[in-house]
């Protein structure tokens, strides 16, 4: 059985793959208006040392668990220790993606419906006050949104029924360079508007005064949302990989590009935001608003290369969410159809409709249902709360304790360092060690008696 598991051909495959799993709403649409929600550059450096102490620890911990076991969250956890408590760690990585998918699943309903607009080159015609009404419009009008959602939920059953695993590489291969490209290009424009150096100032001069416990929390749980921690997915991808690959250095990369992709989506966004005038708390409608106010603004003289730009980046958004939303979908849908009675297709169609469900309630929550609200935030909020900052956290801590201490030492010594073959990796394997042992469980619990005593 363990001869015939596939595996990724080289260290850059793996990177790729990781990252395109990281990559994605955390990054273009999430990063930029937490950022703003929590007061800019002290909230980054923040997200940068959670990063790099807390989170890039327990994705190695998860590698390690992923490729030591080659196997799903369950049997890693059997097989290091059968019989013990251990094993309902897997449950958790059930239920946290079909929550987030509930709120991640709307979003891309959103990028649907902007990739509608920018084909009626909507975004070309309007004014800037149209446009930063449209969304508050949009969302809050029920049954509109509702169209989008499931638009996206039934392409995601869909390709997960066709299992047209090779068809959805060839798509997202390109469109995550495009991505790139075009976040770059939108980043040099942003910071060239007039009054966008308050933007910058905002995102490179640190007010620390605005930093608040709830800030430090959402920093950590940014960047387990971004690097897809805390749920198996970072598992399962590693459970792929060979043994004389290397987990350092396949970590650190795809930490490296997670972040440069978030910190320039930043710089695309928030000198356009002041530039705009409009608020960086904006909230989750941050980009919807931002970028076709750019879009608009670049129209004014060439409405035909902005049309078209504004055609290729919603698609992209779009083909960047879809493929993050199919890793989510997939966890649910293996754990049903490997773990209990039902079959792949069946078990695809009865987490879909779930899915669909919860996002549902999320995109009613902005209009029909907005009056349902726990500490100010509304259904899609507490959904987007208890999953980034508490499912995803707990998760990575279970895993990096368990890597930490209950794993045997000398597993995790070897795929560290590939049975002590990489001289670098045997030098830096005492620091990873005390990060994943005490740094990161010990930082993770902090945080949270922080905020909720
Ligand atoms: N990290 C992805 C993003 O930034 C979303 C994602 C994919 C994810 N798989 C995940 C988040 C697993 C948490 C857990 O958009």
């Amino acid at each position: 059985m363990k001869n015939h598991r596939e595996t990724f051909g080289s260290n850059f495959a793996v990177i790729m793959a990781m990252a395109g799993s990281a990559i994605g709403l955390g990054n273009i649409w999430r990063f930029p208006y937490i950022v703003g929600q929590y007061g800019g550059a002290a909230f980054i450096i923040v997200y940068l040392i959670a990063s790099l102490l807390l989170a890039l620890p327990i994705f190695y911990a998860e590698t390690i668990l992923g490729r030591a076991s080659r196997s799903n969250t369950f049997q890693a956890m059997r097989t290091f220790a059968p019989k013990t408590l251990w094993r309902h760690v897997g449950f958790l990585t059930i239920i946290s993606p079909i929550l987030i998918m509930g709120f991640y699943g709307v979003v891309g309903g959103w990028s649907i419906q902007y990739l509608y607009k920018s084909l009626t080159f909507s975004f070309v015609r309007s004014t800037p006050d149209a446009i930063d009404y449209y969304f508050g419009s949009y969302i809050s009008s029920d049954f509109t949104p509702l169209i989008g959602l499931s638009i996206f939920v039934a392409i995601m059953v869909f390709i997960t029924l066709a299992g047209v695993k090779k068809g959805i590489e060839r798509f997202t291969k390109p469109t995550l360079p495009i991505l790139m490209i075009l976040i770059i290009g939108i980043a040099i424009y942003s910071v060239s508007l007039p009054g966008a150096y308050k933007g910058v100032e905002y995102l490179i001069k640190p007010d620390f005064s605005k930093l608040t416990a709830r800030g430090v929390a959402a920093a950590l749980g940014q960047s387990f949302f971004s690097l897809s921690l805390g749920v198996g997915t970072i598992l399962i991808y590693a459970s792929y990989m060979k043994k004389e690959q290397n987990i350092f250095s396949s970590g650190l990369g795809t930490a490296l590009f997670d972040v440069v992709f978030a910190i320039i989506a930043g710089f695309a966004i928030m000198p356009a935001v002041f530039a705009s005038g409009l608020e960086p708390s904006a909230g989750p409608g941050l980009i919807f608003k931002t970028l076709p106010f750019i879009f608009n603004k670049i129209g004014q003289t060439l409405p035909l290369v902005s049309g078209i730009i504004s055609i290729v980046f919603f698609f992209s958004i779009f083909i960047a969410a879809l493929t993050s939303a199919i890793s989510l979908l997939e966890v649910g849908v293996a754990y049903l159809s490997e773990e209990t009675r039902l079959n792949r297709k069946f078990a695809t169609i009865v987490v879909g409709g779930i899915i669909w469900f919860l996002g549902v309630l999320c995109s009613l929550s902005f209009g029909l249902l907005s009056d349902i609200t726990i500490g100010g935030e509304n259904i899609f909020g507490i959904f987007d709360h208890v999953c980034s900052n508490i499912l995803m956290p707990l998760g990575g801590l279970l895993f990096t304790i368990f890597v930490g201490w209950k794993m045997p030492k000398s597993t995790v010594y070897e795929e560290f360092t590939n049975n002590s073959t990489k001289k670098f990796n045997i030098k830096l394997y005492p620091i990873v060690r005390f990060l994943m042992r005490y740094v990161a469980p010990i930082g993770i619990i902090a945080i949270w008696i922080s905020i909720y005593l």
